[in-house]
């Protein structure tokens, strides 16, 4: 059991945040929130206000405190990340999206099926993700069964939440002949082989969860890609694949199948638009798509780096809120350059005042800029409700999971003085007169992986910086 102490900030609602001083939050011997106690006297209090309404015994619980300058906050969520292109985070030369996917990744992600090679990348993607405070990811891995069921154990083992797809690509004149599936059947055969390899290691699928990963509609024959949809109907399991990134991806897929009347139509059509389907990107996707997306209850996961790494375009998150639908956001390594949530919500940040930038309407460019306490959301809650998981994680609530990381600023004391000396301090320069609000900004547009000093899925301690 464990009890946390200090100050916690989480998201409130989509455009607020909620801080918590001179709190508490108790968690079980399941890694649930079983209590939560704010504004005590100190923090002496909140800890025996806590133990008194669980009537828990001290020496049962595990105790850390947040010191002045430090805070909790809910795990980063990333709904869409290449675990299998983590090697080429930072390589993307001046290509677009389909000679990128030919000229540097197929390659990569074939030769995973060296489960040596496969074991060290992911585990170095984990351990790089989970020290950036992402407690879930939604991971792509590659065509390969074993290496995918591999990240799977990998993920379980190391601790971090985690949906793992077996990437399904099943054209032969779209796919390189030494990275593509033989058949639609063996797309869904192989998907169900992975399926079945979680099930053993994760019954409930607890931590770990399988997803059924369409690659694209131009990797996919219409017949794998209803396959699949089939699958999710038999199982419930979530989907995911990539929509609208590229314009000539875009063109690619008209072409393809001129009987859909669009790329959304097209998934729709083969039963993939779910309301456990996320689908990343959406960039250049019409009113009609968006009404389709929204009218399904699909997700898109948003992922800013990647899409201008890969000049794919400017996705417009306000606009797609205003359509209703739920957004996350991804990293997309190695399109995106970084394993970072915290950089894909600045990034997301930065994005949002292009998009404002091409507005002439004085409104509409004010409002479509995404504000600090909004791409937190993305980065939590946000990205729990697009994995469907916004009933566990992404804040602080009795009864969810405690899936957090402790995040450190510069270290001040009671009176505002800043401890510089100190070497185990963040990287966030503090001079002692901001905000909560200002110190949580600082810290989305100035901070990186030293700031986040610990991090728990579940209530295990799966990360701690030395
Ligand atoms: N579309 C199909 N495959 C991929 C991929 O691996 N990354 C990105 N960004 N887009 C894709
Ligand atoms: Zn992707």
């Amino acid at each position: 059991k464990l009890l946390l102490l200090g100050t916690f900030v989480h998201s409130k609602t989509q455009q607020d945040l909620d801080f918590l001083h001179k709190a508490g939050i108790a968690v079980d011997a399941h890694g649930k929130i079983a209590a939560i106690e704010r504004d005590a006297h100190d923090l002496s209090e909140a800890q025996a206000r806590l133990l008194a309404k669980l009537g828990w015994d001290e020496a049962e619980v595990d105790v850390t405190e947040a010191a002045e300058g430090q805070f909790f906050f809910p795990g980063f969520v990333d709904t869409h990340i290449h675990a299998s292109q983590y090697a080429n985070a930072g390589i993307f030369g001046k290509s677009s999206l389909l000679e990128w996917l030919e000229t540097y990744t197929f390659p990569l992600e074939a030769s995973l099926k060296d489960l040596s090679k496969a074991r060290r990348m992911y585990s170095r993607c984990i351990r790089r993700t989970l020290s950036h405070g992402t407690t879930t990811a939604t991971y792509f891995a590659t065509r390969d069964v074993p290496a995918t069921n591999l990240l799977a154990d990998l993920c379980l083992s190391m601790g971090q939440r985690a949906f793992v797809g077996r990437v399904c690509m099943d054209r032969p004149e779209l796919n390189p002949a030494y990275y593509c599936d033989a058949s639609a059947s063996d797309s869904v055969e192989a998907t169900q082989q992975v399926i079945d390899h979680i099930r053993r290691i994760d019954p409930g699928f607890d931590v770990v969860s399988p997803i059924i990963t369409p690659r694209f509609a131009p990797s996919c024959s219409a017949e794998a890609m209803k396959g699949l949809a089939e699958l999710h109907r038999q199982t419930g399991l979530p989907i995911q694949t990539h929509v609208s990134e590229n314009p000539g991806e875009i063109q690619l897929v008209a072409q393809l199948f001129p009987e859909s009347n669009s790329y959304t139509d097209l998934y729709d059509k083969c039963g993939l638009l779910t309301p456990r389907t996320v689908l990343a990107h959406a960039v250049h996707i019409s009113e009609e798509e968006a009404d389709l997306i929204a009218h399904s209850k699909s997700k898109v996961s948003h992922c800013p780096c990647s899409n201008t790494c890969l000049t794919s375009g400017p996705a417009r998150v306000r606009w797609m809120w205003d359509k209703g639908i739920d957004v996350g956001l991804g990293t997309d390594v190695s399109g995106g350059y970084s394993p970072s949530i915290l950089e894909a919500a600045r990034q997301a940040a930065m994005v949002s005042r292009h998009v404002a930038m091409a507005i002439e309407e004085e409104k509409e460019k004010e409002r479509a800029k995404l504000t600090v306490e909004e791409v937190l959301y993305l980065a939590t809650r946000g990205g729990a409700r697009c994995v469907g998981l916004e009933d566990k994680i992404g804040g602080f609530e009795v009864g969810m999971e405690w899936d957090a990381q402790l995040v450190t600023l510069n270290e001040i004391n009671d009176d505002g003085e800043v401890h510089d000396e100190d070497d185990d301090h963040g990287f966030v320069d503090m001079f002692g007169w901001e905000t909560w609000g200002d110190r949580v900004a600082k810290w989305v547009y100035n901070g990186d992986d030293r700031n986040t000093k610990r991090v728990w899925v579940k209530g295990r301690l799966v990360h701690r910086r030395k």
